[in-house]
C-alpha cells in the first residue's frame, strides 16, 4: 500500500434537532459572543432565525453578518475581519452554504495572523495560526466546506476564484440539521447535490485518492444516488436531506484529502470569468469530463468501480463478466442520464449558452483552468486545447 495521510478532525453533531446542541458547542469552546454569519436570501427565508432563535433560547449574545455574496469576495472577508474585532466577538457561527462556510474560513484566518489582508494567504499550507472557534452548519449539501481544508474566494477585480488550502482552515465543529435544508428549491437541490457528487468522484479518481478518501467517496456516491431524486422531489422529506448533508461532508472529508480534479479547474474559472454558480457548473461539465477522461487514457476500470455505488441496477445488469471499459463507460452514460432527468423534471440547465455565457469568453476560460491547482490532480493531463473542447461539448 502507498503511505498516505487522511485527516477530517471536525467534531460532528448531525440529525434531527442537531442544531439544539449549538448552545453547548459554544460553551465548551468558551464562546460568549458569537458572530453570526449568513446571506440575505437565509436571513429573507427565516433558515438564519432558526439558529438565532436558539441562541436566543439560551440567552446567547451574538452580533450578525448577512451580507456575504454569492462566491464570497475578498473585500467582504476583510470587512467581516474588522467587524469581529469592532465588535469584541470570541468565534464564529457560519449558517449558509459554501459561500458563507468560506467567507468565514477567510475572515477567521485573516483575524489568526492578527489581520493580515486574506489575499496574502492564498495558496497551499500558508497559514500555520490557529483559528477562532468555529462552529459551521450547512444549509445546501453540496460543497461539503464544514469539514474541508479549503476556501474558494473571488476576487472580483481580478475576475478569478481563488483557493486557500490549509488543514488550519478546517471548522472546529460541523452541525447537520435537516431542518435547514428543507426549504432549499429542487433545482438548487439538484445543483448543489451534484457538486457533492463531483466531489466523491473526483476524490475518487484524483492521483492523491488513498483507502480512506476511497471509502469516504463509494459511501457518498451511495447516499446521493438513493437520496437526491427524493430530495428533489419532495423538499421537506427529513430522511432523504439527512443522508444528502451526510453525503455532502463524506464527500467533502474525501476531497479535502484526496483533491478533486478537471471539472473543478474549469468550474473555478467558469465561475471567476463568467459568474456560473458552482454546482450548476459541476453539473454540466462532470459527464463531459468524465468522458474526456475515458477517452484520453485514464486507468481502465477506475470509474467502472462507481458503478455498482451509482447506478447497482445498472451494475447488476451487466454483470460480474462485463469489460472494466464497459462498466466505465456505463457509469458515464449514467452520468448523463441523471443530468437529463434533472432537466426534464426540474429545468437545470445543462448549457453554458443557456447560462448567457458568450461564446467568446471560452479561450479565457481555458485558460485561466489550466492554472486552477485542481488540474494538478487530475490522472489526465489537460492541454489548452482538450480544456476549450471539453467546453465546447458543454456549449
Ligand atoms: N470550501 C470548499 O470545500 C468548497 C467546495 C466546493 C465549493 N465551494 C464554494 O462554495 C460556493 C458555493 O456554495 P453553495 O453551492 O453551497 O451555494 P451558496 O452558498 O453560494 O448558496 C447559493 C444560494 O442558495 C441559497 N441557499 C442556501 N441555503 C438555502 C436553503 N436552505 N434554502 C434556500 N436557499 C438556500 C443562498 O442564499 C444562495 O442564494 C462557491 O464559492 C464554491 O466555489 C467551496
Ligand atoms: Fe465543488
Amino acid at each position: 500500500m502507498k503511505a498516505f495521510e487522511f485527516a477530517c478532525p471536525t467534531k460532528i453533531i448531525a440529525g434531527a434537532h442537531a442544531l439544539d446542541k449549538l448552545p453547548d458547542e459554544l460553551k465548551d469552546r468558551g464562546v460568549s459572543h458569537p458572530l453570526v454569519m449568513t446571506d440575505a436570501g437565509l436571513m429573507k427565508l427565516g433558515v438564519a432565525a432558526k439558529l438565532t432563535d436558539v441562541l436566543d433560547a439560551a440567552d446567547v449574545a451574538y452580533d450578525v453578518f448577512d451580507q456575504v455574496p454569492p462566491d464570497s469576495s475578498m473585500d467582504v472577508v476583510n470587512e467581516v475581519a474588522h467587524l469581529y474585532e469592532a465588535r469584541g466577538c470570541d468565534g464564529f457561527v457560519a449558517i449558509g452554504g459554501g459561500s458563507v462556510i468560506d467567507t468565514t474560513k477567510g475572515a477567521a484566518a485573516s483575524l489568526a495572523c492578527e489581520g493580515v489582508d486574506f489575499a496574502t494567504l492564498q495558496g497551499s499550507e500558508i497559514l500555520h495560526a490557529d483559528l477562532p472557534p468555529f462552529v459551521a452548519v450547512p444549509t445546501t449539501a453540496g460543497t461539503g466546506s464544514e469539514v474541508t481544508l479549503v476556501a474558494v474566494v473571488a476576487d472580483t477585480k481580478k475576475h478569478a476564484k481563488l483557493s486557500f488550502t490549509s488543514y488550519k482552515l478546517v471548522p472546529h465543529a460541523a452541525i447537520l440539521d435537516p431542518a435547514l435544508t428543507s426549504s432549499l428549491p429542487p433545482k438548487l437541490t439538484a445543483t448543489t447535490g451534484m457538486d457533492a457528487l463531483t466531489h466523491a468522484i473526483e476524490a475518487y479518481t484524483s492521483i492523491q485518492k488513498n483507502p480512506v478518501s476511497d471509502a469516504f467517496a463509494c459511501k457518498a456516491i451511495e447516499l446521493i444516488a438513493q437520496n437526491l431524486p427524493r430530495a428533489c422531489a419532495q423538499g421537506d422529506d427529513a430522511d432523504a436531506r439527512a443522508n444528502l448533508a451526510l453525503a455532502s461532508l463524506l464527500a467533502g472529508a474525501a476531497f479535502s484529502n484526496a483533491m478533486v480534479g478537471v471539472v473543478h479547474a474549469l468550474g473555478h474559472s467558469l465561475g471567476g470569468l463568467c459568474h456560473v454558480p458552482h454546482g450548476q457548473a459541476m453539473m454540466m461539465l462532470l459527464p463531459h469530463c468524465v468522458r474526456f477522461n475515458l477517452y484520453h487514457g485514464v486507468h481502465a476500470g477506475v470509474y467502472g468501480e462507481l458503478l455498482a455505488h451509482l447506478a447497482p441496477d445498472r451494475a447488476t445488469e451487466l454483470g460480474p463478466a462485463a469489460m472494466p471499459a464497459e462498466r466505465d463507460l456505463a457509469f458515464c452514460d449514467e452520468l448523463f442520464a441523471m443530468n437529463e432527468r434533472y432537466h426534464r423534471e426540474y429545468g437545470v440547465p445543462l448549457k453554458l449558452s443557456e447560462l448567457g455565457v458568450e461564446h467568446g469568453q471560452l479561450a479565457a476560460v481555458a485558460k485561466q483552468a489550466r492554472y486552477d491547482g485542481a488540474a494538478l490532480y487530475n490522472e489526465v493531463e489537460i492541454t489548452l486545447e482538450d480544456a476549450l473542447e471539453i467546453l465546447e461539448a458543454t456549449y
